[in-house]
């Protein structure tokens, strides 16, 4: 029994937020972000539009492709740290507006990786029989969780919502394995600083900067590329395949260098991997389901395609799974 894709949705909220905007706002230049970046434009979220709408959408977008209702739907996972609240889980806020009656809903925090740990969860569910449709969701709303005054962040990230519906089904389709890793001796280069029990909010000393991201770019930059390019190596080993049999590589879409760089190392060719960053910016777990429905739609995957896909975030956290579409 395999767990295979057989939806696919996203959703982009549909205000265009420009580098050439973002110049009037901070001290930098289209240039200097294209450059450093790949970045051309992001999407913003209205003020009344949250991550758990935009799961919503996206996740509506993958039932109807399958022609499945909601309340056929077992699990939903979803991969966020820009949730509605800091609990209860925003899957299962996604879970009440879909109507999955029946889903158990939860949330993982694994920051950009967040769609491939659900992903590796909603696999174990169903290719141990519990359950036979799986929504998983990679869902966020940085731009609340960003300092629009700093240059350094606020260029890189965007927002929007990705989802798949996985099926439990007999044959060679469906995930092959997920390679799943955590450093947290680390965590501090790319993180959130409030408002956990770490440092809680306080009525003497509410202090709004601890709930923007920090980042140590050039340390995740580095960081980057070698997980990207060892968990790509690990999950091909794993099988033993090599580039060449890969139909389709969707790496997290966070810096057109990184992938870059990335794809020079495992020696993919032009037209293999996927890109849309100059789109969308980084919207952390959101960007490999996004990307896999616009291949999707785009009519870029075919029946027995071995489709690689591989991430990095904050914890650190990476993972590189396989599957044969
Ligand atoms: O999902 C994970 C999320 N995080 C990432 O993917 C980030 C990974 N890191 C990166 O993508 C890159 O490190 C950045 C794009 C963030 C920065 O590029 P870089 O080539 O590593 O630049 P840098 O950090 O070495 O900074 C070079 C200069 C600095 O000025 P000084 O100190 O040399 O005078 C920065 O202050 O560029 C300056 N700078 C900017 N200048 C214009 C930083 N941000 C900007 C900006 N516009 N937006």
């Amino acid at each position: 029994m395999k767990a295979r894709i057989v939806g696919t949705g996203s959703y982009l909220p549909e205000k265009i937020l420009t580098n050439f905007d973002i110049e009037k706002m901070v001290d930098t230049s289209h240039d200097w972000i294209v450059t450093r970046t790949g970045i051309e434009e992001r999407r913003i979220s209205a003020a009344d539009e949250d991550t758990s709408d935009l799961a919503v959408k996206a996740a509506q977008r993958a039932l109807d492709m399958a022609g499945v209702s909601a309340d056929e739907v077992d699990l939903i996972v979803m991969g966020t740290v820009t949730g509605d609240y800091p609990w209860p889980a925003t899957a299962c806020l996604v879970q009440a507006k879909l109507g999955a009656k029946k889903a158990f809903a939860y949330d993982i925090s694994a920051a950009c990786s967040g769609f491939l740990f659900a992903l590796s969860c909603a696999d174990d569910f169903l290719s141990h029989g519990r359950g036979k449709k799986a929504l998983v969701i990679g869902a966020e709303v940085f731009s609340r969780a960003i300092d629009w005054t700093d240059r350094n962040t606020c260029v890189l990230f965007g927002d929007g919502a990705g989802a798949v519906l996985l099926e439990a089904q007999e044959g060679d389709s469906g995930v092959l394995s997920s390679h799943l890793h955590s450093d947290g001796s680390h965590f501090e280069m790319l993180y959130q600083p409030g408002f956990g029990t770490r440092n809680p909010p306080s009525f003497e000393g509410l202090e709004a900067r601890l709930t923007f991201l920090r980042m140590q770019g050039n340390e995740v930059y580095k960081f980057a590329v070698r997980s990207l390019t060892e968990v790509s190596k690990e999950a091909l080993n794993a099988h033993g395949f090599s580039s060449e049999d890969v139909g389709l590589f969707i790496p997290h879409q966070a810096n057109l260098r990184i992938l870059e760089a990335t794809v020079k190392r495992l020696k993919f060719k032009a037209g293999q991997y996927f890109v849309n960053v100059n789109k969308y910016g980084n919207t952390s777990a959101a960007t490999i389901p996004i990307a896999i429905d616009e291949a999707n739609r785009g009519g870029l995957l075919k029946e027995g395609d071995l489709v690689l896909m591989a991430s990095f975030g904050g914890g650190f956290t990476w993972g590189g799974t396989l599957l044969r579409w």
